[in-house]
């Protein structure tokens, strides 16, 4: 009898758990067919002797056609009709629009093409704003961090306190430091506009999570499980968008390209792949967009 209970209570909760998928992961080529393979070229190959989809380690000396060679255009570059791989040296690069096209490297006074060294090296029209340096008065100086709390207006509660710490005016009429978010629920003191720049729902006076059901059809796919890789499945039925339970009516051309790569189309239904691999996707916070405008100002 309690078994039973238990075996019931189960079921329930098996039917009513959303679908998680994971962006930074992606289904073990071994398991893909020809056409999912396809899409995955980034760490899958189709073998055509053996009709197996079979994982691979990119190498740029491998990629014949300029698209594949940019897949990777971290590791490799396309070159005279060849992918090379792409050492960084920055003093390699002896243009100055070379050198500005490689990231990481900065165009110094000297004019030398190098890794970030100090603020005060660089003129102030190639001043590394994202390495927390800023213009002044025609100069490239360090940037210098201000006590949010000394600002007394809206208008002027803007600036960095600390590199992970941000100024922003909250609803108490106060200039608040503001740090990255564990929970939208962190911004419910704050406007709606900071809410929806962290990509969370503002409603009701309140910031929260996005759900499914705050989307239309055709923007009706995945939500973000906000600060993590991770999304819950959406699917648009009974003329709504709603958090998918089951993945039944994806097809052949939907079902591993919808769940992001976590399930493969096998037997003729879309199921879990047994094995997920790291992609090493690395998605980006929108406090490093943040981060970015804010300084490049
Ligand atoms: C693989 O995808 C490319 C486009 O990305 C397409 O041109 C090609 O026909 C596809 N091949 C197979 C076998 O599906
Ligand atoms: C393709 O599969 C065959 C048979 O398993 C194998 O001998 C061959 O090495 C594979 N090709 C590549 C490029 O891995
Ligand atoms: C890529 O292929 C070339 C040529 O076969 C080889 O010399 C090189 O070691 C390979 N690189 C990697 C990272 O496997
Ligand atoms: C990459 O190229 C090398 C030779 O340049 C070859 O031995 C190897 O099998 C190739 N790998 C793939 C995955 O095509
Ligand atoms: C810099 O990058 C842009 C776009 O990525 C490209 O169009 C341009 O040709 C590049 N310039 C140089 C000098 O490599
Ligand atoms: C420049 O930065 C790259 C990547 O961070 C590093 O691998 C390289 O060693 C640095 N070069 C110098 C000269 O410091
Ligand atoms: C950068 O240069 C300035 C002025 O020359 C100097 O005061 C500062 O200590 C330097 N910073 C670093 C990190 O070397
Ligand atoms: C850049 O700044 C560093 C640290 O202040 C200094 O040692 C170096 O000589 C400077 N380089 C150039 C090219 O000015």
């Amino acid at each position: 009898m309690k078994n039973n209970v238990a075996l019931q209570l189960f079921f329930l909760a098996l039917n009513t758990a959303n679908i998680i998928i994971d962006q930074s992961l992606h289904c073990n080529c071994v398991e893909l067919n020809k056409e999912d393979c396809n899409v995955s070229s980034q760490w899958c190959i189709w073998n055509t002797t053996s009709s197996e989809c079979q994982s691979y380690t990119f190498n740029c000396s491998n990629q014949t056609k300029e698209t594949k060679c940019n897949i990777q255009s971290d590791l490799c570059k396309w070159n005279n009709g060849e992918c090379v791989e792409n050492y960084k040296v920055c003093s390699s690069f002896t243009i100055q629009s070379k050198c500005q096209n490689s990231s990481g490297c900065y165009w110094s006074k000297a004019n030398i093409c190098e890794n970030f060294s100090n603020c005060s090296n660089y003129s102030v029209d190639n001043c590394p704003t994202q390495e927390w340096c800023s213009k002044y008065f025609g100069k490239c100086v360090d940037y210098v961090f201000v006590t949010c709390s000394q600002f007394k207006s809206m208008s002027t509660c803007s600036g960095f306190q600390s590199k992970s710490t941000y100024c922003v005016w909250d609803n108490n009429d106060k200039c608040t430091s503001f740090q990255q978010i564990t929970d939208c629920s962190d911004l419910n003191n704050f406007n709606e506009e900071q809410c929806k720049q962290n990509d969370c729902v503002y409603e009701n006076k309140v910031c929260r999570y996005p759900k499914c059901s705050d989307n239309t059809q055709t923007t009706c796919s995945a939500v973000r499980i906000t600060g993590t890789s991770q999304y819950t499945l959406c699917l648009f039925t009974q003329d709504k968008c709603q958090d998918a339970k089951d993945v039944s009516t994806l097809t052949k051309d939907t079902c591993f390209l919808r769940t992001k790569r976590n399930y493969k189309w096998f037997n003729n239904q879309c199921v879990p792949c047994d094995n997920l691999i790291d992609s090493s996707f690395r998605f980006q916070f929108c406090f490093s967009v943040l981060l970015f405008l804010f300084i490049a100002v």
